[in-house]
């Protein structure tokens, strides 16, 4: 996607001059949208925190990058003693998104059988496949998604606007390019269709306010930012068409489980009549798991994320503010599942299929 009219994919590969071995170039998320810098990841270590600290973050991305990160750790020591250990790790680094998991399951079974140089030279050739098939799955389910856009604009009671509320940042920063929950977005706005995106702010780390935006900003889409408590209140006014969201994790069932602070829009939704849709790619669906609530596990994050905001000081830098008295305690879930029976749909790149329906998109 476009940032100040360029192309950039969110990860990609290069080659160290001098010593011919590989880095990769990430967009790192954590100064957005104030800073657009582009950090360069060198070893394994490195891009397990920029996992874990979110310099990368976002179901499909974190795949991606953990892939990248199985590629340097070969680079580093092709063993299979180093693979096993670097799959561990990569895994462990952040527990929902089952993209992660799926990735890594899937570079082990490309890299096993081999050894050495093929070892290597097959990691670095796995992990950019699974990056070029991640942009063409999310451009996928931005097709499916206009589809379903175009035939709720033509309504008669069509209004001159059409509203969708998106929660957290499931566009091209969570994904390799064009994004899941906002692909149909932008396949709609490009359609010439007149969307209009209300973009929950998503405290505490506030994806929402800080990537969501700055990404529709970017492409010209017209949004607004809103607090995370009016979504509900809009619901009501009659101001939001459609709500879609992405996910990190899907069960079977069609559970869907997303940023913190899903379930609840998903209830104002189902209270409204509002069509409530999550768009995922295959790999982001559990076919294991059926029931997401007791089956998966929610990250818990550092308070800290609660106690403080990051924002642009007069003087020009980011800064972190403390926003909650010194002696409060916090928790942190970073995720919740909203039940299949509040959605109405899950867009996958196979179509849009009803949650009891979801196993007929299974191409596996
Ligand atoms: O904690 P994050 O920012 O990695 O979580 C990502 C999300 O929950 C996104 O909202 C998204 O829906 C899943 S990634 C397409």
């Amino acid at each position: 996607m476009l940032v100040k009219f360029q192309q950039y994919r969110t990860i990609w590969p290069n080659s160290l001059p001098g010593n011919g071995l590989a880095t990769v170039s990430i967009i790192d998320q954590t100064k957005l949208p104030h800073i657009f810098e582009i950090a360069r990841i060198e070893s394994l270590q490195q891009m397990i925190v920029a996992i874990k600290t979110m310099q990368v973050r976002g179901a499909p991305l974190i795949g991606a990058a953990a892939a990248y990160g199985l590629a340097l750790a070969m680079q580093e020591e092709a063993s299979d003693q180093h693979l096993q250990a670097a799959a561990a790790q990569l895994i462990q680094s952040r527990p929902t998104a089952v993209n992660l998991n799926w990735a890594v399951q899937r570079m082990l079974n490309r890299l096993s059988p081999l050894t050495g140089l093929n070892r290597i030279q097959a990691a670095w050739t796995e992990a950019a496949r699974i990056c070029d098939e991640d942009v063409l799955l999310n451009q996928a389910i931005g097709q499916h998604g206009l589809s379903l856009i175009e035939k709720a604009y033509q309504q008669p009671d069509q209004k001159k606007q059409f509203n969708i509320l998106t929660h957290c940042n499931a566009g091209w920063l969570a994904t390799v390019d064009f994004g899941t929950a906002l692909a149909p977005i932008y396949a709609a706005h490009n359609a010439g269709i007149n969307v209009h995106v209300w973009v929950d702010e998503t405290r505490p780390r506030n994806q929402g306010a800080s990537l969501t935006s700055w990404e529709l900003a970017q492409h010209g889409v017209a949004h607004t930012i809103i607090s995370d408590n009016a979504g509900g209140h809009l619901m009501q006014q009659g101001l939001v068409d459609m709500v879609i969201v992405g996910a990190d994790r899907v069960s079977s069932a069609g559970d869907v489980c997303n940023k913190i602070g899903t379930y609840l829009k998903a209830l104002a939704a189902f209270d409204n009549q509002v069509p409530f849709y999550a768009a995922v790619p295959s790999p982001t669906i559990d076919w294991v798991i059926v029931d997401g609530l007791t089956e998966i596990e929610i990250e818990q994050r550092h308070g800290d994320e609660v106690a403080y905001m990051q924002g642009l000081a007069a003087d020009g830098s980011v800064q972190k503010v403390r926003v909650i008295p010194i002696e409060s305690k916090t928790i942190n879930p970073a995720f919740d599942v909203t039940p299949a029976r509040l959605v109405t749909g899950i867009i996958t790149e196979q179509g849009v299929f009803a949650p009891h329906q979801l196993a007929f998109s299974r191409h596996d």
